[in-house]
């Protein structure tokens, strides 16, 4: 299983085991991970999930389908490397992917 690490805002971090196959937002669930609401569920319609993925991971992560990208114009302080964690699966290639929380989800 691979091992993610989620960073709040604050500093704090905790690092989870995820099913490959599963989403990142799930991975987070899952764990009782704050920050990460999820409030559809992973239909891709609320972007509480929002998350930043670290610079040196973002190459081995599939990209962001249109309607992805199109939400992710509605997220608190989008930056370059956002992404939706509910539309990121987990593959055996993610072991010790560092993924960063926003301040807010709204
Ligand atoms: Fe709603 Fe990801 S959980 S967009």
């Amino acid at each position: 299983m691979p091992t993610i690490t989620f960073i709040q805002a604050d500093g704090n971090n905790q690092e989870v085991n995820a099913e490959i196959g599963s989403s990142l937002m799930q991975a987070a669930v899952d764990n009782v991970v704050e920050g990460i609401l999820a409030e559809c569920g992973g239909s891709c319609s609320c972007a509480t999930c929002h998350c930043y993925i670290e610079n040196n991971w973002i190459a081995k992560i599939d990209p962001a389908s249109e309607m992805e990208k199109d939400l992710l114009e509605c997220v608190t302080e989008p930056k370059d490397n956002s992404r939706l964690s509910c539309q990121v699966i987990i593959t055996d290639a993610h072991d010790g992917l560092t993924v960063h929380l926003p301040t807010s989800q709204f």
